[in-house]
């Protein structure tokens, strides 16, 4: 079977396609032949080096996430059977015509689920999914800001705030997207030419949004603390600042991490403003993941949500999918296709 590799951090041409023997599943394991694999913002950032104390160590196979069919199972499970069509969360590995993954990180789908919406929602609508619903208990009316509000995670994480009757979605992009995150019906604020707390302060009569999802780190988190109102909850759960393109640039991520704020917890006492942290690659609670995949597959059937899915890579392009994304040119979810040549 083969795999996508990197041997070395650096710029999109180290992903390497490589020959591997094929998988046996052990105890409590699955064998999927994988139709799909996510690309997220996260696999630029491993491939990079620059994904702190949670990348793995070189050589590795990035993928987050796949959807496609049981091609076996180990012993003891008893809960999926061969040909059966699932999406899973695979954490690394699912850049892969082949992966293996315990059971409690595998969910079925059903047949009117496509391959392509089933390998675009682990990780983009399950962190949404965390940050609202399950940390941020959202509520009908609450306002909404969202950064990357064209991205994978920020079009899931519109659909879901859509999906609980929110208030105002403010989303912030690049002006490329205006048009994209207009039609999907949030409030669009251009990133390089508006200053998003002034916007925000003026639409909600100067009190600020209830939730402020900040995937950009480093200074940037200062400005969306701004942003909320008395009760109102960041969540911080990423550092696309670091990034600076497809090249490794370690020292400018470095002295973005310095410059990152310091939150004192008397300024959020004072404040009634929470911050939370989010990381769901270091989430040990798979019963509480899959609970919450479970939940979107819900959502899904019922039609509640519906993945964006921008553009589908042959696993071969897999570079040219990686430079799509440095160059913020998706509009949702980038894809990999591993059922042809
Ligand atoms: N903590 C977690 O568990 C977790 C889970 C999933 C994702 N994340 C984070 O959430 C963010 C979004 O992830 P995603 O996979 O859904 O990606 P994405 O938003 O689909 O794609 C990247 C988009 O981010 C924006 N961007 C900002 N800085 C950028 C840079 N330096 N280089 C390229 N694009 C940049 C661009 O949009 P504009 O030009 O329109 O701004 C680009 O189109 C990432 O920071 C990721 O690390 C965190």
């Amino acid at each position: 079977m083969r795999t996508i590799i990197i041997e070395k951090y650096g710029s999109p041409d180290v992903l390497k396609i490589v020959n591997q023997k094929d998988l046996v599943a052990d105890e409590g394991e699955v064998i999927i032949s994988v139709n799909k694999a996510g690309v997220n913002f996260a696999d630029l950032m491993m491939r990079l080096g620059i994904y702190g104390k949670q990348a793995p160590k070189t050589p590795f196979t990035p993928g987050y996430e796949v959807s496609g069919i049981i091609s076996s199972i180990g012993p003891g499970v008893h809960n999926f059977s061969v040909g059966q069509r699932v999406v899973a969360l695979t954490g690394i590995n699912g850049y892969s015509e082949e992966v293996k993954v315990p059971v409690n990180q595998v969910v079925g789908i059903g047949n009117d689920v496509s391959f392509e919406a089933a390998a675009a929602m682990p990780v983009t609508y399950l962190t949404a999914f965390h940050m609202l619903v399950e940390l941020g208990k959202i509520r009908e009316g609450d306002t909404v800001l969202i950064h990357h509000a064209a991205g994978g995670v920020g079009t899931a994480a519109f659909q879901i705030a859509k999906a609980y009757n929110a208030g105002i979605i403010f989303g912030v992009a690049s002006s490329t997207k205006k048009e994209f995150v207009e039609k999907l019906g949030m409030r669009f604020i251009d990133r390089n030419s508006e200053d998003f707390v002034e916007v925000v302060k003026r639409e909600t009569n100067g009190a600020g949004v209830h939730h402020v999802l900040d995937p950009v780190g480093g200074q940037h988190l200062r400005k969306s603390f701004k942003s909320l109102r008395s009760g109102g909850k960041l969540y911080s759960f990423g550092g696309s600042s670091f990034v600076k393109g497809p090249k490794i640039f370690k020292l400018a991520a470095l002295w973005r991490l310095i410059r990152s704020p310091k939150f004192s917890p008397l300024e959020m006492i004072g404040k009634n403003k929470a911050i939370f942290g989010v990381h769901m690659g270091t989430i040990k609670d798979f019963d509480l993941m899959r609970n919450e995949i479970e939940i979107i597959v819900q959502m899904l059937n019922q039609k509640k949500i519906e993945p964006i899915i921008d553009k589908i890579f042959n696993f071969k392009d897999v570079a040219e999918a990686h430079h799509y994304i440095h160059d913020r040119k998706n509009r949702g979810k980038v894809l990999l296709d591993f059922t042809s040549d």
